[in-house]
């Protein structure tokens, strides 16, 4: 395709399915831990290592912001980066770069604690419904910022953030990082009420406090933050990805495979290790390994996404491909998102049959579903797809893998390591 100027590779995935995934796979690092901890970096007066990033574009932009900005970034094949902030000299960011991914946002309470000042480029991101940002300017405010958006820009403004009590009317990640952010150097205490509990919240909490931040109660509805006048830069390994875990779980369970995936907190896949056993499948956990086996058809069931500890919204496209050919009726409720259902147009026509009624999807399983060109819509949309042709008979062929590799490092080669008929070709 041809934008700007400049063409651009449009891959595609070629799957040949019915071949049952076997064998070991290892998780990268948590791609909405890494979008946070890399701007989290820019806090400190000195450099820091963050180890285990996993090699996708999310990563590869903030490090072109990064290094827009002032700040010397490298990035080496082994997923590590170098971030040394001294020479950070801008406090807005290059619109074209920011757009291109939702979680920019982080940027605003960064620099915004750094410089007392910040323009963000409005965030880009999936499309699955309204991206909403009023719990971030909300909690920014309540730390003394004052907030306009203009040109589709985010501008904060502080002469000094001060501690505050900030309740989140909606359980949300993005905010509550932000929140964090902002409050780790803010003066006096801040505590952060009805807050997220995902595994990145609490990553980014533990990488905050280990370059001196003062945080208790990450991984809770309460987290206390008490502000610091400084930040040392530290070495920090990413948390393993629980969504690309559970990705890799609902494509062993739906091509009827025995996988051990690695390097994973087994507690992070709670939700879906239970939804996966009522479902038939085997399902044991090590102490960083979970292990799915199975060799029947799946019994139906029902989903319902829910903030951490619930069904992670992110798992909600892939569980629905393994649902379309359950023996039974499944229903999915998507209360995060109001519009995560674009994927279900393309796996029906693979033969899938689903009513989708406002948040709700009914899904009647088939027998099979069989191959055929389909296109991603957004990032758990083409790993939901991925997983459709996985278990199909005949070839799918899935465009715009872009979206899919903004969230999984490697998809296709980890696959085809399981044993999976898969092939990217670039067009
Ligand atoms: C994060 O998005 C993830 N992205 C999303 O993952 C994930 O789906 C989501 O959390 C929920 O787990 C990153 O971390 C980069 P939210 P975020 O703020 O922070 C409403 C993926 O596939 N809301 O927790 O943007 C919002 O409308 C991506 O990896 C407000 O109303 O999500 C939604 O209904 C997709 N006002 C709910 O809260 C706000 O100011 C949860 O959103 C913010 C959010």
């Amino acid at each position: 395709m041809i934008c700007g100027g400049k063409f651009e590779i449009m891959d595609k995935l070629l799957i040949h399915g019915g071949k049952p995934l076997e064998g070991e796979v290892c998780v990268s690092g948590c791609k909405n831990s890494a979008v946070a901890v890399i701007p989290a970096a820019l806090l400190a007066d000195s450099p820091s290592v963050i180890e285990n990033l996993p090699y996708i574009d999310d990563v590869l932009v903030l490090r072109d912001i990064l290094k827009a900005m002032g700040a010397k970034v490298e990035l080496s094949d082994n997923g590590s980066m170098y971030i040394d902030p001294s020479g950070l000299n801008a406090f807005t960011t290059p619109m074209e770069m920011a757009r291109r991914m939702r979680a920019s946002y982080y940027l605003l309470s960064v620099l915004l604690a750094r410089f007392g000042k910040a323009e963000v480029a409005f965030p880009g991101g999936c499309d699955i419904g309204v991206r909403p940002i009023d719990q971030h300017i909300k909690g920014l405010e309540a730390l003394g910022a004052k907030i306009i958006i203009e040109h589709g820009f985010i501008k904060a403004y502080t002469s000094g953030l001060k501690g505050a009590e900030i309740y989140l009317d909606v359980v949300s990640v993005g905010a509550t990082i932000n929140i964090m952010l902002a409050a780790s150097m803010a003066d006096g205490v801040t505590e952060i009420v009805n807050a997220a509990k995902e595994p990145h919240v609490v990553d980014t909490a533990n990488f905050l406090n280990a370059m001196g931040a003062n945080i208790k109660g990450a991984g809770t509805d309460v987290i206390k933050i008490r502000g610091v006048s400084s930040l040392k830069g530290c070495q920090h390994s990413i948390v393993p990805d629980q969504i690309e875990a559970g990705t890799f779980m609902i494509a062993a369970a739906a091509t009827k495979g025995n996988v051990i995936i690695k390097n994973l907190i087994p507690v992070h896949l709670e939700s879906v290790s239970a939804k996966l056993i009522e479902m038939g499948v085997e399902v044991s956990a090590g102490d960083d390994f979970i292990r799915v086996k199975s060799s029947a058809r799946p019994k139906p069931t029902t989903i319902k996404t829910l903030p951490y500890p619930g069904f992670p919204t992110d798992l909600q496209q892939p569980m629905s491909a393994l649902l379309s050919i359950a023996d039974g009726t499944s229903i999915i409720t998507e209360n995060i998102w109001e519009s995560r259902y674009k994927h279900i147009e393309e796996i029906k026509r693979m033969g899938a049959k689903i009513k989708i009624e406002d948040r709700v999807a009914i899904i009647d399983g088939v027998e099979k579903l069989s191959g055929a060109p389909v296109i991603a819509t957004d990032l758990r949309a083409g790993a939901a797809l991925v997983i459709a042709g996985l278990m199909a008979e005949g070839v799918t062929e899935i465009s715009n893998v872009k979206y899919i590799d903004r969230g999984y490092e490697n998809i296709d080669k980890k696959l085809m390591a399981l044993g999976a008929d898969i092939r990217r070709i670039s067009v």
